[in-house]
């Protein structure tokens, strides 16, 4: 009935020849018209086609923005929006053991770390009050979500599409009220550098005007950067950390040996750090495997083939899309050992690398599209879920729904309620600040 193509590839043999062997062929992407009009046909990174100005962008990315340097100067930026996550969850926990949403106290941290990687500035203060320029950009965000084509499959099905036309005047006017918010915030970098004393900073927003010359980046490609900057990040992290947290309360063993590690290396008399990662084997263990059984983006983002191509076998046409089931493929019987049980202990046994170089295990993608946030994720994911249980019991008063809500980017269909029980000295629960 469609007229596009779809292929969906489920095991890692076929990941491999999508995301490796024939990657050149399929790293263009398919724009639905709603991501066609959101990205001006693909002028962004996200959803450009592989070309000139793809390489450009991306390099950009790669080399600049989340360069190892980079990520080390804006590491205060997380350490501070994480303390304040169990600031707030610590003054919300009642005597009376209610339980709380975590959902909430998530999307706030991922909100602000994202916001001020980007654009160098909070829009929610320490009572948990969004400021005028945040409502702005929360605005901006719902009316987005609002005008979106309604129904993904109709988006294959070009000859039923008059039932529900887009409207493109709404379209235009939500990427000017994008473009004045992102311009603006520019300006007052710019400004800001330009009075005495001023300093250009770390942020994303600072590095692509400081590099405007260098890599010939018009103003236009930076304001959709930055955009996609916080569309791409802002949700995944999230949900990964409430899909981790989820397995965490069901599987109380889990729990309890996470646990006992940060006692061991953290102790009870400080707060934890990026800087112990290296020591906590078993915490990054549960990530991994919180990604394994749940990756955000459980059919990646849509390739497209630029070329006619041969997959498994099969031939397709230039335009087919391709879908890569990362979710499947993680869950694949033939290759995981008992592959729904959230056991942790299994990446202790074997080590298996998710940054896009194995792919049994693929919650970044892989080849020239893999995720260029995936460091980035691992350092939020890990120090959020490390933090959370280092701080606080943790108990479900109900039995977790562990159903998906169904989407490009796949958050629970029942938000996860728990009750957090504080365990470590009053002192250590305040918000660390950071003043970049
Ligand atoms: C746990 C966290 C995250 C996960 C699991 C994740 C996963 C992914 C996946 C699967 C893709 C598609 C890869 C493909 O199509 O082949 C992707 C693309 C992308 N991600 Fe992430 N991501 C995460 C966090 C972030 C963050 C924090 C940022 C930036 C702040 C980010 C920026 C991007 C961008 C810009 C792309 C498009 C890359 C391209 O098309 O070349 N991601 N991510």
């Amino acid at each position: 009935m469609g007229s596009t193509l779809n292929v969906v590839v489920s095991n890692h043999e076929l990941a491999r020849e999508v995301l490796k062997e024939k990657d050149q062929h399929l790293a263009d992407r398919f724009r639905d018209r709603s991501t066609a009009l959101f990205s001006r046909d693909g002028q962004d990174l996200i959803w450009a086609d592989y070309g000139a100005h793809y390489v450009k962008v991306r390099k950009v990315c790669m080399v600049e923005l989340f360069s190892p340097k980079r990520l080390e100067a804006l590491r205060p930026i997380r350490e501070d929006e994480v303390t304040a996550m169990v600031h707030s969850i610590y003054n919300d926990c009642t005597a009376q053991g209610e339980a709380l949403t975590l959902r909430k106290y998530l999307g706030t941290v991922a909100f602000n770390n994202i916001t001020r990687l980007a654009y160098g500035k909070r829009f929610i203060n320490s009572q948990g009050v969004i400021d005028k320029q945040g409502e702005q950009l929360r605005s901006i965000f719902s009316e987005g979500m609002k005008i979106v084509a309604p129904l993904d499959t109709l988006e294959h099905i070009p000859w039923l599409r008059w039932m529900f036309p887009l409207n493109e005047k709404a379209f235009a006017k939500n990427e000017a009220r994008r473009n004045r918010f992102t311009h603006e915030i520019m300006e007052e970098h710019a400004r800001a550098s330009h009075t005495p004393g001023g300093k250009t900073q770390q942020h994303f927003c600072d590095a692509l005007v400081a590099l405007k010359d260098k890599y010939d980046l018009s103003n236009d490609t930076i304001v959709v950067l930055l955009w996609d900057m916080i569309t791409a990040g802002k949700d995944a992290i999230a949900i990964s950390v409430e899909w981790a947290m989820a397995e965490l309360v069901r599987n109380p063993r889990v729990l309890a040996k996470a646990r006992e590690e940060l006692d061991r290396v953290v102790g009870g008399e400080r707060v934890m750090s990026e800087e112990d990662f290296s020591r906590l084997p078993y915490l990054q263990c549960v990530v991994k495997e919180a990604l394994r059984l749940h990756p955000p983006t459980p059919l990646m983002l849509p390739h497209r083939a630029g070329a006619h191509v041969r997959v498994g076998g099969y031939d397709l046409p230039k335009g087919t899309v391709v879908h890569v089931n990362v979710w499947a493929v993680a869950r694949d019987p033939e290759v995981w050992e008992n592959p729904l049980e959230f056991r942790p202990e299994r990446f202790l046994e074997s080590d298996v690398d998710m940054k896009g170089h194995d792919f049994r295990l693929l919650p970044f993608g892989a080849g020239r599209r893999v995720c260029p946030g995936a460091q980035l994720g691992i350092y939020l994911v890990a120090s959020m879920v490390g933090n959370l249980v280092h701080h606080f019991e943790w108990e479900s008063k109900a039995e977790i729904d562990m159903r998906e809500n169904p989407g490009i980017v796949t958050y629970m269909k029942t938000p996860l309620e728990a009750v957090a029980t504080p365990r470590l000295p009053d002192i250590l629960y305040k918000r660390i600040p950071a003043p970049i």
